[in-house]
């Protein structure tokens, strides 16, 4: 057996077939096409695989992303892809592959580890939580809209320019960083749906993104442009589709939101994905940067000889549980479900957490 260890180049073509086979057996399309970033020649560095003679047994993919939010750049390991072949599992392989993967990760200076999955008992034996708020909107057929909005028109189409897309993009609070490369590349991502709006000048206004590959279905997971050209737009695209769609929203984004289920949205409360920490202390340094910043002074979040003290003055909560910092920083639940804090302590924890920290679709690996 070798391995766990990154893939070589002439490796690629085998690989891509052995997650094809496990992980997407029915679909007409290479699991690369879906990946374009992960997946992809100039990833194989972050690619983990165990090996016997010249078949793959178990393999898992992280991508490094950089995520701006108003708590500064993280640095995350975005993990997915995990498989092991049938006749090899419950021998370890997953958790060696994931290990090195999540070392990986570490190595590149990230701060967290992010995934999304169903399977958390098996997650939560790495150190992985449940982490994040994520909201979700399902849209009725038919908006009921008060306001009047200004002109719009509207297309479905992949056909958009990759620069008016990034340009409405980059004006979110919190996202990976992207290239108009991975713009161009994401519009490619076969089985989406890409709703746009546009105004009079052909200028794009507003853009909503319906599934990914496998992934997504009836799921608006991307999304930009100012609320009142979104909801005109999503209100063209619950019409035009054959399915009721569901809008996945940053918990922040409380004014989209507001607004949609003022248009007769139904809204949910979810979470993001499964988060570890991976550097905790320049993970917290961050932390502490933006605590700062809110002129809060005597806020204790400090790694110290395996344990993590989280406190405000003279209230400190010591815990050994990594997942418990990942828990009161990315919520979703508050200070006062994490521990039985007192009234100043929960008053400073909860204005200053959860953090505003969110990850679009198209980066889901
Ligand atoms: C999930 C999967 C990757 C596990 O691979 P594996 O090589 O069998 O996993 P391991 O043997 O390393 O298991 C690690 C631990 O998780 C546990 N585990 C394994 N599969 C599990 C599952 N489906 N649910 C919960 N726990 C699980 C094992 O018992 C083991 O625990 P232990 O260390 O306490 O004994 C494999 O079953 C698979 O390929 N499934 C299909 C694809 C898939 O679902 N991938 C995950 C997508 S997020």
């Amino acid at each position: 057996m070798e391995g766990p260890r990154p893939l070589f180049d002439h490796e690629f073509p085998q690989f891509v077939e052995f997650l094809s086979t496990h992980l997407r057996p029915v679909q007409n399309w290479s699991i690369a096409d879906e990946y374009p970033l992960a997946i992809h020649g100039a990833n194989l560095n972050n690619v983990r695989v165990i090996k016997e003679e010249s078949n793959f047994l178990s393999a898992a993919v992280m991508k490094p992303l950089v995520i701006k939010s108003p708590a500064g750049l993280f640095k995350v390991a975005a993990i997915g892809s995990v498989v092991t072949a049938p006749d090899h599992r419950h021998r370890g392989l997953s958790r060696q592959v994931l290990d090195e993967c999540l070392a990986a990760g570490k190595a590149h200076g990230c701060d967290f580890a992010i995934l999304w999955t169903g399977l958390f008992d098996f997650y939560r034996k790495l150190g992985f939580e449940l982490a994040g708020s994520e909201i979700s909107l399902a849209l009725p057929a038919a908006f009921k809209i008060e306001e009047t909005f200004e002109k719009l028109s509207f297309m479905t189409s992949t056909k958009v320019d990759p620069e008016a897309i990034l340009r409405l993009y980059s004006q979110h609070t919190t996202g990976s960083i992207r290239t108009l490369e991975d713009i161009r590349k994401f519009l490619q991502i076969p089985n989406a749906k890409v709703y746009t709006a546009w105004d009079e000048n052909n200028r794009l206004q507003a853009y909503a993104v319906e599934g990914k590959g496998a992934d997504f279905t009836g799921y608006i997971h991307e999304w930009g442009g100012g609320v009142s050209k979104l909801i005109p737009l999503l209100s063209y695209a619950a019409k035009e589709s054959p399915q009721r769609l569901t809008v996945i929203a940053p918990h922040h984004a409380a004014n989209f939101i507001r607004k949609l289920v003022q248009a007769g949205a139904t809204q949910h409360s979810g979470v993001l994905g499964m988060i570890k920490i991976l550097n905790s202390t320049s993970f917290l340094a961050k932390v502490k940067k933006y605590v700062r910043a809110f002129g809060v002074e005597d806020v204790v979040l400090e790694p110290r000889d395996g344990k993590f003290y989280l406190g405000y003055k003279q209230e400190i909560f010591s815990t050994d549980a990594e997942s418990d910092l990942t828990r009161l920083i990315f919520g979703p639940g508050k200070a006062s479900q994490l521990h039985k804090f007192d009234p100043a302590t929960i008053e400073v924890f909860e204005r200053l957490f959860p953090i505003p920290m969110w990850i679009w679709g198209w980066d889901s690996v």
